[in-house]
């Protein structure tokens, strides 16, 4: 392991200002946000959507690092060039997503764990060779009921440290990704418990397996009410129990904390993110978006399958990262919406 190098690629995926582009769909969850539009699934539709967002002029101003699906890595943009090779001209380092899904847990009605180890080394090693110098692996924990249980904290914190392991063996980055769905009724006192409970297991894990804390990057879920829930916690409280939360268990040794949106609105992510960069002077980690939705919504669907939408779809691209990369900085206002 080359712990510098790690550092290296760790710190310029969380630079100042910058954050991360999920565009890690599998082609299953691509086909679900495809349909919703009326646009076809097919490998060229999602070649040409994908070739239209990392084409975007300027776009590493605001994103350090992309999250690519396996198709993605391995495949060419529309001018035939390779989008990591784009990626790398535009400043942006490329990574991977590496877990095969979250399946049913085993006599745990309800419940996911991630799976995706077996193999992981060698794919590691080959997604290496082809230019990803960053991973991420998605473990998912529902609230609800007696949800979660404790078998599934411990698979999941199990499987994510293992994966980071097995990462940093690679000289790739391992981003850490526990998400406690927002899907539910319940108060945001209960997703403060179960979110602190999930990352103090994962960091205990990371330690056994003896992952080093400054080649990797966090990638939570917001301490926030579930979205069917009356009575919804407001914008500075979700962002003072995030930061409650991630100051009792995430250590300091860890560069960056790169938030999920989860199904937040677009400009809901981007406040929150404000927020809790504007609580305090001096946290000791980057604290930075990881976004999928929040990032890619709107242009999406300005884009809508045709390719003559390319630039109005690439100014709203851009938009939205800037939009989050002053947020990462405390200094966005919804004002600057207006484009
Ligand atoms: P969302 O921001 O849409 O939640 O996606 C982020 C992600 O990468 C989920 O694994």
């Amino acid at each position: 392991m080359d712990l510098e190098r790690l550092k290296d690629t760790a710190q310029a995926m969380v630079s100042p200002g910058k954050g991360i582009l999920a565009m890690d769909e599998s082609a299953p969850t691509c086909q679900k946000r495809f349909d919703a539009l009326g646009i076809p699934s097919t490998q060229e539709m999602r070649r040409e959507y994908r070739t239209m967002l990392v084409t975007t002029a300027g776009l590493g101003e605001h994103i350090g690092g992309a999250i690519l699906f396996d198709e993605t890595l391995r495949d060419e943009t529309l001018d035939g060039r390779s989008f990591v090779e784009i990626l790398n001209e535009q400043g942006i380092v490329p990574g991977i997503k590496v877990d095969t899904g979250a399946k049913d847990l085993a006599l745990r009605p309800g419940e996911k764990v991630t799976e995706g180890l077996d193999g992981l080394d060698r794919r590691l090693a080959e997604y290496r060779e082809i230019g990803a110098l960053f991973a991420k692996w998605r473990a998912v924990y529902v609230i609800g009921g007696n949800c979660p249980s404790s078998a599934c904290y411990v698979a999941n914190a199990h499987g994510l440290a293992r994966y980071a392991a097995l990462c940093q063996a690679n000289d790739i980055v391992p981003i850490v990704e526990p998400e406690v769905l927002m899907d539910g009724s319940h108060s945001i006192d209960e997703s403060f418990i179960v979110t602190q409970q999930a990352q103090q297991l994962v960091f205990e894990a990371l330690a056994s397996q003896g992952v080093n804390l400054e080649g990797i990057v966090l990638k939570p879920s917001m301490v926030i009410s579930g979205s069917g829930g009356s009575d919804r916690a407001g914008i500075d409280e979700v962002a003072i129990q995030t930061l409650r939360c991630l100051r009792s268990t995430v250590p300091p040794a860890v560069p960056g904390i790169a938030f999920l949106s989860g199904g937040q609105s677009d400009e809901e992510a981007t406040l929150h993110l404000n927020a809790i960069n504007n609580l305090e002077s001096n946290l000791p980690w980057a604290v930075t978006f990881s976004y999928g939705r929040a990032l890619q919504a709107a242009a999406m669907k300005k884009w809508g399958g045709d390719s003559r939408n390319f630039g109005e779809a690439q100014k709203v691209v851009y938009h939205r990262a800037r939009m989050n990369g002053l947020a990462s900085l405390g200094k966005y206002q919804p004002g600057l919406e207006a484009i």
